[in-house]
């Protein structure tokens, strides 16, 4: 019996740390599977004796049953906002107000963080255990969100995480801010797409509307993050000087961001504000701008507040990528797959020195939530690279004229009529001859990171629809010189290149061109995958629902979508006339990899143009070397490849100390095996 439970006990420090290595730290020591396997241990101890499971149990992360309310909670003392500088010269003017109550101000030092796009919450631990933890609400009471962030796998629920960190005060309040990363949101909304399910509009919302979940164990699948960045209460002393405190936070197990600097005068301030303006959507969270405090949190407190805002630090926020516009109308667009994605006609507008005319309207059950009207002015975000998307209409500016929307009943581009499967939010064009499904299908098949067929644009794909000379990507290898002469703006030359391009990919390697294919969730890493298991597309048709779910990466939706696709007489068909027209790449053999698998488990990040490669081809390389091409740094990338003109990454490499390679050292370690 004891022995059982001191294993308890032996496995929750374990685990604890295992977490801490994956979550935190970036940097996992064991793999899922032997993660798994010592969870699975736990459990099966906890289920025999369900009086010992305890709040800090590895256990409680999976989430607990419903809660019917959220109960108010007041915080220990007020959580405070921050007033906003837009530029350098509000930057100043803040540092002469500030002189003027203490001249102590203009030889201070400064701590710089990430001002996270995210929710402020509050954790309690008492004893080193977590026991509570609350939304900002009003500042002065919050909700008590608990259960939601004991899912939340960053957030420590026992410090010290590891055996050697500093014994924590017996009562410690820490601030942060739980957000989702880009990428993480970016897979979320792919696999809900992928199930028929209404995908989330952006990452603060989603990470917003988990914490205010009722029943935690929905909380458990959403990939909630979170960093730390201050101490409310502690019942010892702390260190003073706000990046000590970071450092002991970060010493006790709580994340940190990596990306704090500490800046000794104004004029370094103004560099960092340039930097990370700079580097911004290099990062892999959403930051709205960057939190400068005074270091020395004796003297920044000494300041006093102003409203809800202290005066000892400030947000300085980056230029706006929000504005508003007119919503002049909507339109619809017809995907590879048949989905109808609503998208907003609007009078164009500069954000961030970009001019924006369309924006995403998610979904048509989006616009009925938020009751967008044609003729409203809407609110329009752009960040970094994602498409630009509406975030809601500004029901005040309304003037009685704007109409309400209603989803058509076809499909705008064949006149056939729409399919609304029941439990999913897509509406789909069913019609398999939808002309504008086959443009994108064959823009899709003809792309660079697919078959490479060079000249063979979106409007020359058009037209030959529209002749009907091709009516599948399988066509287009029956194309002659002579059917395209016969075409609009069409000389000789022009269609020799594009018969020899043609020709030529027809050698394309086999995972591209089961990436050409267009299945849904089958992306260049699946198809990579799926090259280890079946030597050619023949093999792959003949797979079940079995064998592919038993393939890393292939859950359940990805199996039956290409079971499915290839179960449908129009796509057997159409794979024959690919292998008669001597499309049928193999995999010599599938049992060994052909190529020494060199970059085997390392992940690895390209930044700036290089000589030998294009961006599909380095990727492609990564991938057939064993590698895993990623694309931001972080403590976990094993090499940073730099090529000309390197943007950014290359810096954080440098500053995480990620081994850099030059464009001959990737080649050179290619052939080291
Ligand atoms: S300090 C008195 N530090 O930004 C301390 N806030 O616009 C006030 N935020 O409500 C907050 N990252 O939700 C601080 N590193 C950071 C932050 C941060 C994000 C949020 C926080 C705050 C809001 C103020």
């Amino acid at each position: 019996m004891n022995t059982q439970k001191n294993r308890l006990e032996e496995l929750k420090t374990i685990l604890r740390q295992h977490s801490y290595h994956y979550y935190v730290l970036n940097d996992p020591i064991i793999s899922d599977s032997e993660y798994d396997h010592l969870i699975h241990e736990l459990n099966a101890i906890e289920a025999e004796h369900p009086d010992w499971i305890t709040p800090d149990s590895p256990s409680q992360r999976a989430g607990a049953e419903p809660a019917e309310t959220l109960q108010k909670t007041e915080h220990p003392a007020p959580i405070l906002s921050l007033a906003n500088a837009f530029n350098t010269e509000d930057l100043i003017a803040w540092q002469t107000r500030i002189a003027k109550i203490d001249p102590a101000v203009l030889s201070a030092d400064y701590s710089v963080e990430p001002k996270l796009d995210g929710l402020t919450v509050v954790l309690h631990y008492e004893n080193g255990v977590f026991i509570k933890g609350a939304t900002r609400g009003n500042g002065i009471i919050g909700e008590d969100v608990t259960l939601n962030l004991r899912t939340i796998p960053s957030i420590p629920l026992r410090i010290p995480v590891e055996s050697n960190g500093p014994q924590p005060p017996s009562y410690l309040v820490v601030r942060g801010e739980v957000f989702i990363n880009k990428d993480d949101f970016e897979n979320l909304n792919k696999k809900l797409e992928e199930a028929g399910q209404k995908t989330y509009v952006n990452p603060r919302n989603t990470a917003a509307g988990a914490l205010r979940q009722l029943d935690s164990k929905n909380v458990a699948t959403r990939p909630l993050r979170i960093f730390c960045y201050a101490i409310i209460q502690s019942d010892e002393q702390v260190p003073n000087k706000q990046t000590e405190r970071l450092e002991y936070l970060k010493s006790l197990g709580f994340p940190v961001p990596n990306e704090i600097q500490h800046c000794q005068n104004i004029k370094c301030l103004e560099q960092a504000y340039n930097k990370w303006i700079e580097i911004r959507d290099d990062l892999p969270y959403e930051i709205d701008g960057m939190v400068v405090k005074i270091n020395d949190m004796e003297l920044a407190d000494s300041l006093g507040i102003v409203g809800k805002d202290p005066r000892g630090a400030i947000a300085m926020k980056f230029p706006a990528q929000e504005v508003s516009t007119k919503l002049e109308n909507i339109g619809v667009k017809v995907g590879r797959t048949g989905v109808l994605t609503p998208f907003a006609e609007l009078e164009p507008v500069q954000i961030g020195g970009v001019i924006v005319s369309r924006a995403t309207l998610h979904n048509f059950d989006f616009i009925k939530e938020k009751d967008i009207r044609i003729g409203d002015r809407v609110l329009i975000k752009r960040a970094g690279d994602v498409i630009p998307y509406v975030l809601g209409p500004l029901t005040s500016n309304r003037i009685g004229v704007e109409q309400k929307y209603i989803p058509p009943q076809t499909c705008p581009e064949c006149g056939e009529p729409i399919e609304h499967p029941q439990g999913e939010v897509a509406y789909y064009c069913v019609n398999a001859a939808c002309p504008e499904q086959l443009i994108r299908n064959i823009e899709h098949f003809v792309a660079r990171n697919t078959m490479d067929i060079v000249g063979l644009g979106i409007k020359i794909v058009e037209q030959l629809i529209a002749e009907k000379l091709i009516q599948s990507p399988a066509d287009i290898y029956k194309l002659s010189k002579e059917d395209l002469i016969n075409l609009e703006g069409f000389a000789e030359k022009k269609a020799e290149n594009i018969i020899e391009s043609i020709q030529k990919s027809k050698s394309q390697s086999l995972n591209r061109f089961i990436f050409s294919l267009g299945i849904r969730g089958v992306g260049e890493v699946v198809a990579q995958e799926l090259t280890t298991h079946f030597k050619n597309i023949t093999e792959l048709s003949k797979a079940t629902q079995e064998e592919l779910e038993n393939i890393e990466g292939i859950g359940p939706n990805i199996a039956s979508a290409l079971v499915d696709w290839f179960a449908s007489p129009t796509n057997q068909n159409m794979i024959k006339e690919f292998i008669l027209s001597g499309i049928d790449p193999q995999i010599e053999s599938k049992d060994k990899p052909s190529l020494p698998q060199v970059l085997s488990g390392m992940s690895i990040v390209v930044t700036g143009t290089l000589q030998n490669f294009s961006r599909t081809e380095i990727k492609e390389t990564i991938l057939k070397y064993g590698g895993k091409p990623t694309s931001s740094v972080s403590k976990n990338t094993s090499y940073v490849l730099i090529g000309d003109n390197p943007g950014s990454k290359a810096t954080k490499a440098e500053e995480l100390n990620i081994p850099i390679l030059s464009e001959q050292q990737f080649i050179d370690l290619l052939s080291s095996k």
